[in-house]
């Protein structure tokens, strides 16, 4: 079976591609590189074994994306990853988002109906729960008005799909990541942010490593055991599988309804100091850093529930937080290793 995974060489895509692999698709990527690297497809081989197929184009441009189905056909499924995902930016540049996050879907289900391709998995989010009165989040609890242009996106994006498969022959399954980290065992592949990041792990491992003078705790006086906020850390590859698996669920006519919905966590929640703790413990580096005020628009805390997803998709996420943090240090270590050879 073929499957065109959007978003490919990014950090999610590219993980996913290495799974589906293992399980003998063949895989075809479709990315713009704007936030990735062509060099990540010879990464994927090393892993694997296997280059995947490769188109670079934008998918917000309607002409290629038609062209590209028309050619390919022959599609079983589509995991569609590819998008903007900075919330800061979004906040400053709405209509980038807008338009790079729904055309892409707009183009990619237009593709799907007119070569009668159905099936169709969908990188959604969290954010979509904002701080939920209730944890953990279940799939029912209420989607609350979105915190950011970005975390709009997602929930326009999974109305599209529903929308979409009340009219044509559209089937989903829409998987709501929580924060996903780590790397790949083989330091391969793994997360590249460009610039300065934003989320936690990245942040960590730069300062560990020495790019940033130190780490900044944002808030420590929120109402958690240790005053620092509270997330569900996810490993990348447990993140990964959960795609291959959704795809057979869709494929194989096991699921239960046109759209289904799917929270993708560990359901545990840690805190920003458990994490710096695990961090040290498997890098033995002591980590520089600063408590600062609260940044505006975190949430307290949010952690999944699995249960539906553990039943339904018959899917546990395995690794725990040490093996998280282990594996972001391993990767980062070896960037900056590729960095001296440069
Ligand atoms: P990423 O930026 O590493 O990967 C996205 C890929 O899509 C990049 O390679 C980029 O070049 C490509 N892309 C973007 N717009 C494109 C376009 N118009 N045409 C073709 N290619 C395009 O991001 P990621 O962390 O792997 O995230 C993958 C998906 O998961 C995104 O939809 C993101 O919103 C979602 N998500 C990510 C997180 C997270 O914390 N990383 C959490 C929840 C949801
Ligand atoms: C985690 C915790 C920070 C950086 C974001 C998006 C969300 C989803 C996942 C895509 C928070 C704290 C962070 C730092 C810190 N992405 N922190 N110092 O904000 O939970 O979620 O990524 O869909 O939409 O909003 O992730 O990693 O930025 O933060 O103290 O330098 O770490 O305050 O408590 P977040 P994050």
């Amino acid at each position: 079976m073929k499957i065109l995974v959007t978003g490919g060489t990014g950090y999610i895509g590219s993980h996913t591609v290495v799974e589906l692999q293992a399980k003998g698709y063949e895989v075809i990527i479709v990315d713009n590189l704007s936030n990735s690297s062509i060099d990540v497809l010879d990464n994927i081989a090393k892993i694997s074994g296997k280059k995947p197929l490769f188109e670079k184009f934008d998918l917000t441009d309607p002409e290629k994306t038609a062209t590209f189905f028309k050619l390919h056909n022959d599609i079983s499924a589509v995991i569609h990853f590819a998008a903007f995902k900075a919330v800061g930016e979004s906040v400053e540049a709405p209509l980038m988002y807008y338009r790079n996050n729904l055309l892409s879907l707009v183009n990619i289900l237009q593709g799907m109906i007119d070569n009668t391709i159905r099936d169709i998995v969908f990188s959604s989010s969290c954010t979509v729960y904002g701080q939920p009165d209730v944890l953990p989040a279940r799939e029912d609890t209420p989607v609350q008005k979105a915190a950011s242009p970005y975390g709009n996106t997602k929930q326009i994006c999974e109305e599209i799909i529903t929308d979409t498969s009340i009219s044509a022959n559209i089937r989903g399954i829409l998987l709501r990541y929580f924060n996903p980290i780590g790397a790949h065992e083989t330091a391969f592949i793994g997360e590249l942010p460009l610039g300065v990041p934003n989320c936690l792990m990245p942040y960590i491992t730069q300062t560990a490593i020495g790019k940033r003078p130190f780490l900044r705790v944002w808030g420590d006086d929120y109402d958690t055991p240790d005053g620092t906020a509270i997330r569900d850390y996810i490993h990348v590859v447990d993140l990964a599988k959960a795609h291959v698996i959704a795809v057979e669920r869709l494929t194989g006519e096991k699921g239960k309804k046109n759209i289904e919905t799917f929270n993708l966590g560990t359901g545990n929640g840690f805190s920003v100091m458990e994490v710096i703790k695990s961090f040290e413990s498997t890098s033995g580096v002591k980590l520089n850093y600063e408590i600062k005020e609260r940044r505006p628009g975190d949430i307290v805390k949010v952690w999944a529930d699995t249960d539906f997803a553990n039943k339904e998709l018959g899917w546990k996420a395995e690794k725990n937080l040490d093996e998280m943090t282990r594996s972001a240090w391993k990767w980062e270590q070896a960037l900056a290793k590729k960095e001296i050879a440069k």
